[in-house]
């Protein structure tokens, strides 16, 4: 052969390779309403930057009349590029090869993209889409994902890991999503993540359910929380990730990057004097207070349709990404149960992980009463909430808006469980509990007016910031109206925080689970 018919080789062999499963496959994967794999990572990175990896890689597999398969690419499309001009290392399955089904070398792609990403400090994306364990590779096939699960592992924390459900998720392929930091679901009868199918579960329970409605986008997003994020379809998904990808640092040690914002850091907002209502027990939007605030009211909310009654967002202040975490008044009284609680622990850890300063705000009457709260350990939940914000070593900054109760306020980072900076609204009542109950405690016996009395009493003497204030539990009572230049301004004097003052030496936590 000549060098010449060498290169021309090199072309054709790449060109079979790009092909994947064949037009007739890739035609089939379209008519579902999907991307290809390729068409996928094409959207993900910057034009022309995407530096594939692995082309050539293929199976070694000989039984069940594998000998004579070909798997163009083994069914995965590994490599980096540029994402908003920010280097980022990405998998994409191809479901017209072999369904994206995983053996052992699918597997090998896989592992080399993660450790290529931990060695240089990327993140990673994973769009999947597969038929979970190649069937022909037995223990092969699973130990592959034995090796994934370990790599996301070791990459949690150290870069960021985002995952998108762009097909089918089953069995053993779920649980490389769910070990990363955020997971995507499109909204398309496609997409669908569960451990047994509609199948499994009629045979075993006598259940009958839809795939959908068993793992579709919005099951994960609003009933299990194992998703984050939903998307209307894949194109939707994609431009998801790009921006969750410009809120976030590279990796642990760096710093998200600052936008330019014409958003002023002086900017009063006289409508924040209007939002909380005169009563007490009337709910307001949270969310609105929280646009009020941020740069340009831009918020990205993660686990938006997931224990609605806190919330977990990032945004921008000053053109620096923060992560905020807030109770709703307007679901379930902003109340802590077990969903909020895990929702933003994780959210807060996320954060922490890599370097995203946390902003609080705070309204929330106490922990959700019940039987179904305590048999299903409330009490084991609501510690991780006690948990991470100290645990968490990035400047943190808490509004106290309205209600500030009990141990639920503890949760929602007061000074002693972690704030670096306790800023309260003159609408704030940081008490041990809510007046009706304490009333009822410690007048109990009273007749009807003289209780009424005592708790009106209770209200105006404890129900306030001051007494909070007058032991320095808070550190500034401010007009609402004046928030923003507030917190810019707390953050600003917390960025030189020193990060590991005073922690005694540890492996690492044991945050209650
Ligand atoms: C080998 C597979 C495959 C698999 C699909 N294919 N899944 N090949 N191993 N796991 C192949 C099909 O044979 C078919 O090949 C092609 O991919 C496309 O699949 P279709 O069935 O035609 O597509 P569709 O109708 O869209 O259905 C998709 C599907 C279905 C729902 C994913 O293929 C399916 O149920 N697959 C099996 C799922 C499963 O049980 N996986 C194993 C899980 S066990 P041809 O040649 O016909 O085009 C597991 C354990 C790991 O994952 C545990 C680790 C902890």
């Amino acid at each position: 052969m000549t060098t010449r018919e060498k290169i021309a080789e090199l072309e054709s062999r790449r060109l079979r390779m790009e092909g994947g499963g064949g037009p007739k496959a890739l035609e089939k994967l379209r008519a579902t309403g999907r991307l290809t794999a390729r068409e996928r990572l094409a959207l993900l990175f910057d034009e022309g930057s995407f530096d594939e990896l692995d082309l050539f890689v293929s199976h070694r597999c000989v039984d069940l009349g594998m000998d004579s398969v070909e798997t163009p690419g083994e069914g995965v499309v590994t490599g980096h590029g540029l994402v908003n001009g920010r280097r980022v290392f990405a998998f994409a399955q191809d479901f017209s090869v072999m369904g994206g089904s995983l053996g052992e070398m699918h597997a090998a792609k896989i592992v080399k993209c993660l450790d290529k990403a931990i060695d240089v400090g990327c993140p990673v994306v994973g769009l999947n889409d597969s038929g979970g364990a190649r069937i022909q590779e037995g223990v092969d096939a699973l130990s592959g994902y034995g090796r994934i699960f370990s790599r996301n592992t070791l990459a949690s924390g150290v870069i960021p890991q985002i995952t998108a459900i762009m097909g089918p998720s089953a069995g053993g392929a779920v649980y490389s999503p769910a070990l990363m930091d955020f997971i995507y679901m499109v909204k398309q009868d496609y997409a669908r993540m569960f451990i047994t199918g509609p199948q499994v579960i009629e045979a075993t329970t006598g259940e009958k359910i839809g795939a959908t409605e068993l793992g579709g986008a919005m099951t994960h997003n609003e009933t299990s929380g194992v998703a984050h994020f939903v998307a209307e379809n894949d194109a939707d998904c994609i431009e998801q990730i790009r921006r969750l990808l410009s809120y976030l640092p590279s990796n642990c040690r760096g710093k998200a990057p600052a936008v330019e914002t014409s958003d002023s850091p002086d900017r009063i907002e006289d409508a924040l004097d209007d939002i909380v209502p005169d009563r007490s027990n009337r709910p307001y939007d949270m969310k609105k207070v929280i646009a009020l605030v941020v740069d340009e009211g831009d918020i990205y909310e993660s686990q938006a349709y997931y224990a609605k009654n806190i919330i977990t967002c990032f945004a921008r202040l000053d053109g620096k990404t923060v992560g905020i975490i807030a109770n709703q008044p307007r679901h379930m009284a902003g109340c802590l149960d077990i969903n909020a609680s895990d929702k933003a622990s994780r959210f807060i850890r996320f954060c922490d992980c890599f370097n995203i300063p946390i902003l609080t705000f705070v309204d929330v009457p106490g922990y959700l009463p019940g039987t179904r709260q305590e048999f299903g350990g409330i009490i084991r939940h609501g510690a991780k909430l006690l948990f991470a914000y100290p645990e968490a070593t990035v400047p943190k900054v808490t509004v106290v808006v309205r209600k500030a109760y009990g141990g639920a306020y503890l949760g929602m980072c007061s000074g002693q469980t972690g704030a670096d900076m306790v800023i309260a609204w003159p609408t704030a009542e940081i008490a041990v509990m809510g007046a009706s109950g304490a009333a009822n405690i410690i007048f109990r016996g009273l007749n009807d007016e003289d209780l009424a009395a005592r708790t009106e009493e209770y209200e105006r003497n404890f129900a306030n910031p001051y007494r909070a204030a007058a032991r320095g539990y808070v550190d500034q009572v401010i007009e609402p109206r004046n928030t923003r230049p507030a917190v810019i301004q707390a953050f600003r004097m917390l960025e030189g925080k020193t990060h590991n003052k005073n922690r005694p030496w540890k492996k690492h936590g044991n945050i209650p689970l």
